[in-house]
């Protein structure tokens, strides 16, 4: 199924799929297309009249809209596919070139992750009374393509969110073949055969992201020693050291109140050069501690204020994880996409931290902070105290569609390794490890020569052992270094490779 924009060597190409007994089948999306088709056809009835054609279908662009982001795929403002007078038009001129026996396929897709059943039956519909009324013009048509769009249930909600769907397989199933019978028998034609070329649905199980968290980084602050309030404070902080003391049940929300306002005062202060660095630093360590127990006390009260909500966001650890956002999980930063992540260790305990996920490129768009829920989006994911020392992994689930042809090279952060894990009656096994990318593959992605970068840093070392300002071993250990970075992992392993 040749789909997209076609220029004459894309069809030539498609000719020569057909010669090679392939069941090719051109698309026509555009007019264009048809001219290359009917031109080639024509100098192939001249040279090789025995030769196999392709087979041509035609894009419908229907008046009907899928659901969900990618719901601009579809209707009369869609991109891609020929209007009734245009498909009109490809009729006529096949006919008139002798080539209407060419004509097989009508096709539509009205976009990705198609989230309500509704919408895919009234499209459905449409087409299918088409397809109907082309067969009724005596034109040879036999299959049905209704595209891709079959969406994922990333958040498991069942609902028309855009991260999820109404509906099931089966549904989708039942539904398509009950519509296009329906119409068929209406309109008293044959059945066609249907195709279908959902990729997202079929691909999206096969991979998942797993990933090691790094590090952690708090908002709250807390004092690195034990702080001991003198009579020498300044106001603001004793003021902020009373709240923290009394701060209670009844009045946590008003001292909250009090503390933002004292906070914004302790940074003017320090501003004006009123206060010095360790009151600044000790004003902040209490302004935290007001927060914490503010939080606690609105986490127990039965609705919960929604500024608390926000302050338990805010107050939430990011957790370092050792990938590129832009590299595995790009529909997450360019299209808000959601994709459900777990922990894989620790099962067996509860998760007693809250937290958002930064990657380690140095982007502040690097961040994952939109997480599925069933009823919601959640702002941060429930996790695990790190403890120093133990492994921590994620996994970030149905990766699989799309994001590894999507991903870049943001950062110079490569393809990461790759497992080919299969499973089956008997449990898994790990059929194939593909290495990811170097820093050299990822310096040369650039345009940069590694040798080269070698060359430049050897010279400059080199030049400073003439000056004396190295030894000789530290210059050999310095380039010998260097050169073995061209090897290394572009993300972070315990030895670098
Ligand atoms: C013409 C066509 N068919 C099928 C698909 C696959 O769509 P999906 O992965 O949403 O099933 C696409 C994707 O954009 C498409 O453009």
């Amino acid at each position: 199924m040749l789909n997209g924009f076609k220029d004459r060597d894309f069809v030539n190409l498609a000719f020569a799929g057909a010669m090679a007994g392939k069941n090719v089948v051109i698309v026509i999306e555009k007019m264009s297309e048809l001219d290359h088709t009917l031109d080639i056809a024509a100098k192939f009835a001249k040279e090789a009249p025995e030769a196999p054609l392709p087979m041509v279908g035609v894009r419908v662009k229907l008046y009907s809209k899928g659901s969900g982001k990618w719901e601009k795929s579809g209707g009369e403002a869609a991109k891609f596919g020929l209007t009734t007078t245009e498909i009109l038009e490809v009729i006529r001129r096949l006919q008139e070139a002798g080539r209407i026996d060419m004509l097989k396929l009508l096709h539509f897709h009205i976009g990705s992750q198609l989230t309500d059943i509704k919408r895919i039956k009234n499209a459905m519909k449409e087409a299918a009374r088409t397809y109907a009324k082309i067969v009724k013009m005596n034109i040879p048509i036999q299959y049905l393509d209704v595209g891709g769009g079959m969406a994922v249930d990333y958040d498991g909600s069942r609902t028309s969110f855009e991260s999820s769907a109404n509906y099931n397989a089966r549904e989708f199933a039942n539904d398509v073949i009950y519509v296009i019978k329906t119409v068929c028998d209406d309109e008293n034609v044959e059945h066609p055969t249907i195709i279908q070329e959902s990729g997202r649905y079929l691909s999206a199980y096969h991979a998942m992201l797993v990933t090691n968290v790094q590090d952690e980084i708090e908002t709250v602050v807390e004092s690195l020693t034990e702080m001991e309030m003198t009579k020498d404070d300044p106001q603001i902080v004793q003021e902020l050291h009373d709240l923290r003391e009394t701060i209670n049940g009844k009045n946590y929300r008003e001292y909250y109140h009090d503390a933002l306002e004292n906070r914004d005062e302790l940074f003017t202060m320090f501003n004006l050069g009123l206060i010095s660095l360790e009151a600044k630093g000790k004003g902040e360590v209490l302004f935290w501690d007001i927060c914490e127990k503010a939080d606690q006390f609105a986490q127990q009260k039965k609705y919960v204020a929604e500024e608390f909500d926000e302050l338990r966001q805010l107050m939430c650890v990011k957790y370092l994880a050792n990938f590129s956002v832009f590299r595995s999980m790009p529909d997450n930063w360019a299209l808000e996409q959601l994709f459900p992540i777990v922990p894989i260790h620790k099962l067996n305990k509860k998760p007693s931290e809250y937290a958002t996920l930064c990657d380690i490129t140095c982007d502040s768009d690097g961040i994952v902070d939109k997480f599925v829920d069933l009823h919601d989006v959640k702002p941060v994911l429930e996790l695990h105290t790190l403890v120093k020392g133990e492994s921590y992994y994620l996994a970030m689930m149905l990766v699989g569609a799309y994001q590894e042809v999507m991903g870049n090279n943001h950062n110079l952060f490569g393809v990461p390794h790759e497992a080919h894990v299969f499973i089956g009656e008997d449990g898994y096994i790990i059929k194939k490890v593909v290495y990811g990318a170097t820093l050299g593959d990822a310096v040369a992605s650039v345009r940069f020569e590694p040798g080269q970068l070698q060359d430049t840093f050897r010279r400059a070392v080199l030049q400073r052992i003439k000056e004396g300002k190295l030894s000789n071993d530290e210059g050999s250990k310095a380039i010998r270094f260097y050169e073995d970075q061209v090897e290394s992992y572009t993300y972070l392993t315990p030895n670098g490779k």
